[in-house]
């Protein structure tokens, strides 16, 4: 007897598809719902001449905005003519053609956030859509679910993906709302912690807020990340405009330190130097894409002088000093006061790109050499600690 099951049956996520944090670009912090065909690609070819590409960034993802109004007669869901006239097949072809991956956004409610059509109800039908397109990575968003149980609701849209055929990264936007942390794993890729990050360093608006708070609330959060099902405290500021330079570095360096995803949110056609410099930052990237997969953690919060770390392969380490203070501050700690360090490390600073010497740490980590330096406000210094070549005795 030939057992016929249903794929939906044997339903699960595709796996393997995010084996560190992924990374690319989207619409949504920049462009809001104005984004169209011609930003898109002016966007993809930026991010192959500036070095993101290279960098590490793979998808580019349209936010919000890109439907259509209605849905066709058949109920199929549609892309704004005026805004994507070539299709997002041939959208998806020209991004896959430069290297890229495809990714879109859309809804479990019956609307966008945006107010443009939802995918409740249409989660199979619209699923082999994104398929048809090459979509590669969707963001599934919460607005307009009414009494829908987030769960049971990403669940489906993860079977209904895993019916299409297309591996695609499920990235699940409700918001931390039902700590999706805690079922996530099995469902998505990626899962939003809070609600929307804005640009700015630590305001709170009704229904956005600035990095600082955000990284506030992911302290504890570490012990649910790992390969393939990441936190993901929103998408980066990085280079907008309420951001100082120090606060840009702040928050990629946090974020890396966080093992978060790196989904950049700026003009990148129009950025600066300095500002494509910090995204385009190899050693500090390798920090986030480091492939033991750990997420790093508040491991001291004294006024101005955070310490984060964060484990990584081959038993190096990653720590960040944070001034969280509106003053600079002068850094003096003695490598021996992080019991997680035992034995001598050099230390590499990944911002000043310099070698800085060791740690003279001990082999039982008791004894050590001091670390001074000046941190302004609202920026960090990030140090990778290598195993030295001999333990000292
Ligand atoms: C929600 C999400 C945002 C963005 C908007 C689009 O607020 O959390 O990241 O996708 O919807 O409307």
């Amino acid at each position: 007897m030939v057992l016929c099951l249903p794929a939906v049956l044997m339903a699960e996520k595709f796996e393997g598809l995010a084996p560190t944090p992924p990374m690319g670009w989207n619409s949504w912090n920049t462009f809001g719902t104005k984004i169209d065909e011609n930003l898109i690609k002016e966007t993809a070819e930026a991010m192959i001449k500036n070095g993101m590409q290279e960098a590490g960034y793979k998808y580019i993802v349209l936010d919000d905005g890109w439907e259509a109004m209605q849905r066709d007669a058949n109920g199929n869901i549609m892309p704004d003519p005026q805004k994507f006239p070539s299709g997002l097949k041939v959208l998806g072809d020209f991004l896959h053609e430069k290297g890229f991956k495809f990714g879109i956004h859309n809804c479990a409610g019956t609307k966008t956030c945006a107010g443009f059509p939802g995918g409740r109800g249409h989660e199979f039908q619209d699923a082999r859509s994104y398929a048809s397109w090459g979509v590669d990575y969707i963001k599934y968003d919460w607005c307009n679910h009414g009494t829908a149980n987030g769960e049971e609701t990403f669940k489906t849209m993860r079977d209904a993906l895993y019916a299409a055929g297309r591996p695609i990264v499920l990235s699940i936007c409700e918001w931390g709302n039902t700590k999706p942390w805690e079922w996530g794993k099995d469902v998505g890729h990626l899962w939003r912690t809070t609600g929307d990050i804005t640009d700015c360093y630590d305001c709170q608006e009704v229904y956005s807020m600035g990095w600082k708070y955000i990284l506030e609330s992911q302290v504890g959060l570490e012990k649910y990340a790992g390969p393939d099902h990441w936190n993901d405290p929103d998408m980066l500021e990085v280079g907008n405009p309420g951001l100082t330079l120090a606060e840009s570095r702040a928050h990629f360096s946090l974020w890396c330190m966080l093992a978060a995803p790196l989904m950049a949110g700026n003009d990148v056609r129009n950025m600066s130097d300095e500002v494509r410099e910090i995204l385009t930052n190899k050693e500090v990237i390798a920090i986030d894409q480091d492939t033991l997969g750990k997420q790093g953690y508040r491991y001291m919060e004294h006024p101005g002088k955070q310490i984060w770390a964060k484990e990584l392969s081959n038993n190096c380490w990653a720590v960040c000093f944070f001034n969280d203070s509106a003053e600079a501050v002068k850094l003096r700690i003695n490598w021996s006061n992080l019991p997680f360090l035992k034995g001598d490390y050099e230390i590499r600073d990944l911002w000043q790109k310099k070698d800085i010497g060791s740690t003279g740490l001990t082999t039982n980590g008791t004894t050590g050499k001091t670390f001074e330096a000046e941190l302004p406000s609202h920026d960090v210094i990030v140090v990778r600690l290598t195993p030295a070549k001999k333990d000292k005795p």
